[in-house]
């Protein structure tokens, strides 16, 4: 193998294939190095996304709420059931097939666009000024080599953070991978960190029968979210879907035994409170992945967080060197880092003359989907974020329990809320609870990144009896002319 490239991507998750996929329909010769390997230890590419994260979840999110429907809904649409029950290795068999279908399905679009793959791990060498080319040593078991290359886009990930008081063992005490992977229904499950992994994942083995106590530290419920939306969301997560959720707390200590685990934290009034479980999931965020990268001896610069420090084009302060994903600042969301490697391949074919656009990923305009039932979506400011900026906004809403296919569907919870500058008229955010909203988020970012006004949305014409009518009855809200309300 020649092994000098144009470009060298490290990491092959939604960042680096992407971007790897983009630079060789670009023209650029691109090799992609990845470590990941899967249970049977076999390399397995898709990064966390396509393993232990976005795909899985939703198999797993689908599977449990077909049982939910079908234990809890079917009823009142006249289809009646008699021992209905749950197969949960047959559960994770089809996660599992759709994972591999999906690992295999980026082995097939490398080779189609003639992007080498190397199996293990990338550390970037430091080089000398003269030299036009960075050295990548790829090391795997014992065995090493190296790859020489003009351009380099670091596409490492993150790995979950770790709490010194719940050390993920793997069997009681499980990270991501483990409570994506659990063979049998927990009687009862405790899951430290009520963000989006802690919502989804409780909600999978909630709705499957498990008994589940999400432990928050920060006393608001979904802070990032607008206020509306996440009041909307934790009445219904804790009335409908049945997770118990304590904010304010802080957890003292964990212990294992052949039962389960033990779990001290404090409550928001300070009492301590003892919780007994048979698994206790540590879903608390995740930190950058660059150990092994050998970034900061090659003279790359980390911000003080540990993120790669870029520019708005993903640019490090190294020449010809990019970073993206959830390596770098910015939401740690898949279609985020997928987005900055196209961008960062036409950069660097802009440089070489064979492309001439080059923008940078709007991050202020980036949506965001929690897949729980009603599912929650994003785009663009909060009321909490117009009021604390000054910005003078108005408000449409619209429930779906008014909206004809929501009715039909039998899921009426929920609502759309769009915020309009009270000047321009101009789109500022919108937010929605309800059902399918992580498809209806779209038409939202596409009016948004056009520089729609309420108004725009108003105008255009919404399939009946569609859920997408409610965003435009939320448009035509703005101004207070709402027909079905
Ligand atoms: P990653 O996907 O983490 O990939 C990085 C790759 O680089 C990995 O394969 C890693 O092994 C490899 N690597 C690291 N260091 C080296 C090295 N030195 N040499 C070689 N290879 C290396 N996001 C969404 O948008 N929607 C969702 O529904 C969603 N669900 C999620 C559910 C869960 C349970 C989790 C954990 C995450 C979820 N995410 C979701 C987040 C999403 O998975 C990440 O934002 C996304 O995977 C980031 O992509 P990336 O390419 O930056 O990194
Ligand atoms: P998160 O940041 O969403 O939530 C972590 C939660 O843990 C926070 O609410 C935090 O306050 C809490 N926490 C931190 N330390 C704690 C402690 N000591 N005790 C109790 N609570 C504590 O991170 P999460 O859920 O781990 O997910 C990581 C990232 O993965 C997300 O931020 C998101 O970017 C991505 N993701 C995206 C999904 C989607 O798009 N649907 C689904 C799942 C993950």
């Amino acid at each position: 193998m020649d092994n000098t490239f144009d470009v060298a991507v490290i990491g092959a998750g939604p960042g680096g294939y992407v971007a790897a996929i983009r630079c060789a329909q670009l023209g650029l010769n691109t090799v992609c190095i990845d470590d990941w390997k899967n249970e049977q230890g076999k390399p397995s590419l898709g990064g966390t996304c396509l393993n232990v994260g976005c795909i899985p979840s939703k198999a797993l999110l689908e599977s449990s709420e077909n049982f939910e429907r079908a234990g809890r809904k079917f009823a009142e649409h006249g289809i009646k059931l008699e021992g209905l029950s749950i197969d949960v290795p047959a559960m994770i068999a089809r996660k599992d097939k759709i994972v591999k279908a999906f690992t295999g399905g980026i082995s097939m679009l490398f080779k189609k666009n003639k992007v080498t793959v190397l199996h293990g791990r990338g550390s970037l060498q430091k080089r000398s000024s003269n030299d036009d080319n960075w050295e990548i040593r790829i090391s795997v078991d014992e065995k090493e080599q190296s790859v020489r290359t003009k351009y380099v886009i670091i596409a490492t990930g993150s790995i979950p953070r770790v709490l010194q008081v719940a050390p993920v063992d793997g069997i009681n005490i499980l990270d991501n991978v483990g409570a994506l992977a659990l063979q049998q229904v927990p009687e009862k499950l405790a899951i430290i960190g009520a963000g989006v992994i802690g919502l989804e994942l409780g909600s999978v083995w909630r709705r499957l029968g498990a008994e589940v106590t999400l432990l928050e530290a920060q006393d608001s419920f979904l802070p990032a979210a607008d206020e509306q939306i996440a009041k909307e969301a934790y009445k219904t997560l804790t009335r409908e879907t049945g997770l118990v959720i304590h904010t304010g707390v802080e957890i003292q200590s964990t212990r294992t035994d052949k039962d389960g685990v033990a779990v001290e934290y404090m409550d928001r009034d300070k009492n301590t409170q003892n919780l007994k479980v048979d698994k206790l999931v540590v879903a608390v965020g995740r930190i950058p992945a660059t150990t092994g990268l050998e970034a900061e001896a090659a003279g790359l610069q980390l911000d003080e967080r540990g993120y790669i420090s870029v520019d708005e084009f993903c640019q490090t302060n190294l020449p010809n060197i990019y970073a993206i994903g959830d390596v770098v600042r910015g939401p740690m969301l898949a279609h985020k880092a997928s987005e900055e490697g196209v961008a960062v391949a036409e950069r660097i074919a802009s440089q070489r003359g064979s492309f001439n656009s080059a923008t940078a990923v709007n991050l202020g305009m980036m949506p965001w989907v929690i897949y729980t039932a009603p599912e929650i979506a994003w785009v663009g400011k909060t009321e909490q974020t117009l009021k604390a900026e000054g910005i003078s906004y108005k408000v449409g809403q619209f429930p779906f329990m008014a909206n004809g296919r929501a009715r039909a569907l039998g899921e009426t919870t929920g609502f759309v809320k769009v915020l309009a500058d009270t000047e321009s008229d101009r789109i500022l955010g919108v937010h929605m609870i309800g059902p399918y909203v992580s498809e209806m988020i779209a038409e939202a970012v596409v009016a948004m990144e056009f520089s729609a006004s309420s108004e725009d949305l108003a105008r255009i014409v919404h399939a009946h009896p569609s859920l997408s009518e409610s965003l435009h009855e939320a448009a035509l809200g703005v101004d207070k002319r709402a027909i079905h309300l």
